[in-house]
Order: structure tokens, then sequence, then C-alpha cells
């Protein structure tokens, strides 16, 4: 392996930056295989532009590659700052370490982290470079939330499950939820963040987040399969008018935001995020869909929250027990699936009262304890060779069309889209809550 970076590392620095940096994430190898792991690296600083960086590189490779046997399999993980992702892959190209498979079973892949682009032209552009520099089936555009344990879940739940698929559909369904909430703020991230704001930073996830929950169940998980429902899925969503986006949406920032290091005093980048979106599908028509994201904002909690209808018949016309069905995956940091229901408390009268039907997949999964986590999950997949959990070509450009509206008429229209201040450790903006309110129904 072979790791790089801007920064000069003595050796020594780098291996106690990575003794550093397990121990936070709670690994604590064996003093043995930690040496071994150790033996395999090697760093070296780069200059992303420089000829010169990219011919140490190869001779780096060729030499992990005849020491270890690796028959030049490389996988390129550029977590860079996203301004070099171009000239990276450009320049991979140029010194042959991107190059088609060989029969030998050579190959290289290349994997883009988030974000891609910072505007709708910007990631057209990438996405140019990327295709002069490598085929498709070489790229590996990655959002870690299509990694985790309990995204998967709703996938499997869903499928194996007829009971609930068959009713997360206009007929069953009064609204869904989505919650992306975070106790941290910026955490040595405002230069990034003041450049890309929440919308930017969160968007991808919340869309994959949506697309797992209600695209139509692929014929098969295999990549193709996966990926056409997922783009008929994206296909379907209807992106704000810009007209719509006061009424449709809340931007909010958290007091104190300005004050952090490296913000500036007048800045206007959001840290909260409430919109409203419809699906134009038979599945979903009608049904709205109702995303909050937001920086410190209380305890973390990413929870995707299904509420059916109403029941419609009977006694229940005259007894209000709003909506008592909610099916809810709480993806993080609790791991758990809750069915929430209405039944007869026990007694001579006929009383209701609310109950919970709750599995913790965390508990369940005791044997599973060493499952790995997002990045693991998805950088096994990518040397594995299998897309399916990597972002298409089509998925990025629906994203930005999907945002650019948005972002487009709060920089143009901040009176008619004012950014919401909201105190640190609350649920945004008290906006946020009359964009549901408005429609009769409450956050979960
Ligand atoms: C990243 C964003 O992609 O996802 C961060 O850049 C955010 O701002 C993070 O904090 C959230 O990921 P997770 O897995 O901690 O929920």
């Amino acid at each position: 392996m072979v790791l790089s970076g801007r920064t000069p590392l003595e050796r020594g620095a780098l291996e106690s930056r990575i003794r550093n940096a397990l121990s936070t994430a709670g690994f604590n190898p064996s003093s043995e295989n930690f040496s071994v792991f150790l033996s395999r690296l090697e760093y070296i600083q780069a200059d992303y532009a420089d000829d010169a960086f990219y011919s140490r590189l190869t001779a780096l490779l060729a030499k992990q590659d005849s020491r270890f046997g690796v028959k030049r399999k490389h996988l390129f993980y550029l977590a860079t700052p996203p301004s070099a992702f171009e000239s990276i892959a450009l320049n991979l190209k140029a010194f042959g370490l991107l190059f088609d498979p060989c029969e030998t079973g050579c190959w290289s892949r290349i994997i883009i982290e988030k974000p891609y682009g910072s505007s709708l032209e910007s990631a057209a552009a990438l996405e140019a470079a990327l295709k002069q520099a490598a085929s498709e089936s070489q790229v590996y555009r990655i959002d870690h939330f299509t990694g985790k344990e309990t995204v998967q879940n709703v996938m499997a739940l869903r499928s194996a499950n007829a009971v609930f698929d068959g009713t997360w559909n206009n007929r069953f369904m009064d609204h869904v939820q989505i919650t992306v909430f975070e106790e941290l703020g910026l955490e040595g991230r405002a230069s990034f963040f003041e450049k890309m704001g929440l919308a930017r930073d969160m968007m991808s996830h919340i869309l994959q987040l949506a697309a797992i929950t209600a695209m139509d169940l692929p014929a098969t998980f295999r990549d193709t399969d996966f990926k056409a429902e997922k783009k008929l899925f994206f296909g379907s969503i209807r992106p704000l008018e810009r007209e719509e986006v006061p009424t449709r949406s809340v931007r909010g920032q958290y007091a104190g935001y300005r004050d952090e290091q490296g913000v500036a005093q007048d800045s206007l980048a959001e840290t909260f995020l409430a919109f409203k979106f419809q699906i134009d599908n038979a599945r979903w028509r009608g049904v709205p869909f109702y995303v909050r994201a937001g920086k410190k904002t209380g305890a973390k909690s990413t929870r995707i929250d299904l509420v059916y209808n109403k029941p419609a018949r009977g006694i229940f016309k005259t007894i209000n027990i709003g909506h008592p069905n909610t099916f809810s995956f709480n993806i993080q940091p609790e791991e758990k699936i809750t069915f929430s229901l209405v039944s007869k408390h026990p007694g001579p009268k006929l009383c209701f009262a609310p109950k919970t039907i709750e599995l913790d997949y965390r508990a369940e999964g005791q044997d599973a304890a060493g499952y790995p986590t997002d990045y693991e999950r998805l950088l096994i997949e990518a040397m594995s060779g299998d897309q399916t959990l990597f972002l298409s070509s089509f998925e990025m450009r629906f994203m930005w069309e999907f945002l650019s509206p948005l972002l487009a008429a709060w920089q143009e229209d901040p009176g008619a889209n004012p950014l919401h201040a909201y105190a640190a450790g609350t649920s945004g903006p008290a906006a946020a809550e009359k964009l549901i309110k408005k429609d009769g129904m409450s956050w979960v």
C-alpha cells in the first residue's frame, strides 16, 4: 500500500499518526499484526501537478507489485482536495497507471470521494476528465452512506418481507421523513464548509437514503439491475422549481457558527437544511417526502420514517389516534427498526394505547460484531470490482440538477429565502417546523 499526501512525513510521524487513528477508531491490533501492516506501507509526499510525483509513484508501485506478487492490481483512492481530482486522474492515465484490464488479471480502478464538484458545471468538467482518464467500469464514485450496514438492511428487509414493501406506496403511506442530524459542528473543516455549505455536503447522502427506501426493488442486486432501477427512481423525482424554493425549503445556520475559527463574520454558509420533495411515479405520486439535515442539531440521529395513513373507517373515525403506524429505520448511532402501532389497552373498557415493536439490529447481530464499517465495506467492494454500491455518473448529474435551483434561489433571492438562525443543540430553526406543519404534519 502506498499512502500519499501533500504533507512531508517522516516514517516515525507517519507510524504514530496511523497508530493514533487506529486507536481513535477503536482498533487495537497486536504489535505483531501492526508491524506486518506497517511493513507493507510506504508514504510519498505528493505534488499532484508535478510529473516527478507520478514517476516516483510508478516506481514504488512496481516495487510493491514484485515484492508482494500483486500483479498490477491497483486501486487509487482519491480523498484529496476535490480541485485535484481531475489532474490526478489524467496524470495517472498519462503515466500508464490507469489502464484497461489485461488477460493476466491486472486491473486499475479509481475511487473518487465527495464532493463531486461544487456545481453542475464543475461536476460535468470532472466527469469529462474522468471519461478521458478511465472507462466507466474503472470509476468508483463513493458515498459512504451506501456502505452502512443498516442502510443495506433497508433493501434486505424490503425484499424479504412483502408485508412491508407491499404497503410502501400512495395507497397506504401518508408521508416519508428523512433525518440526518449531527451533534458535531465543523470539526476543523471550516474552509471546506465555508465553500460547500451543508446542502452540497450532504445532498448525496440524503438522495441515497431516499433511493434505498423508495426505489422499486431491482430484479437482482447485481450492479446493472440495481443501477437501472435507481436511475428510474431518480428520473421520477421532481426537482424543485426556483419559485417553489421559498415555500418548500428552509436553510439555517447555528448561532455561534460565525465565531468558529476560519469562518467569515458575514458567512452565509448553511449548516441546516429542510425541504419537501415529490416523486412523480405510480408508487409515490401524492406522498410528500420531508428531509431535515443539520450540524449541531442535538444528538446524532440518522433515520428514515415512513408514516402510514390514518385509519379511514369504523370506530377510528371518532377517536383521534393520529398516525398510529410509523415504520422507522434508525440508521445510526442506534441501529434499530421500530414499528409503532396502537392496540387495545388491557381492561374492561375499549381504550387504546400506542405500542412499539422493536428490532435491535446491533443486539441481533452479535455474531456479526466484526461486520465491516461503511468505508471498509466499500473499499472491499472496490477491490473485488463490484460497483453496485457506488454511484453512477447519472446519479451525480441528477444530484446537481436537484441542488442547483435550490442553491440559485438561496443566493439570488435571500429576501425570500432567509438564512434562519437556530440554537446549537436544537433541531433547527422554527421555520423548519412550519414547513411541515403547514401540511398538517409534524416531524417525528
Ligand atoms: C460526510 C460529510 O460525507 O458525512 C460530513 O462530509 C458528515 O460533514 C459525514 O459529518 C457524516 O457521516 P457519518 O457516517 O458520520 O454519519
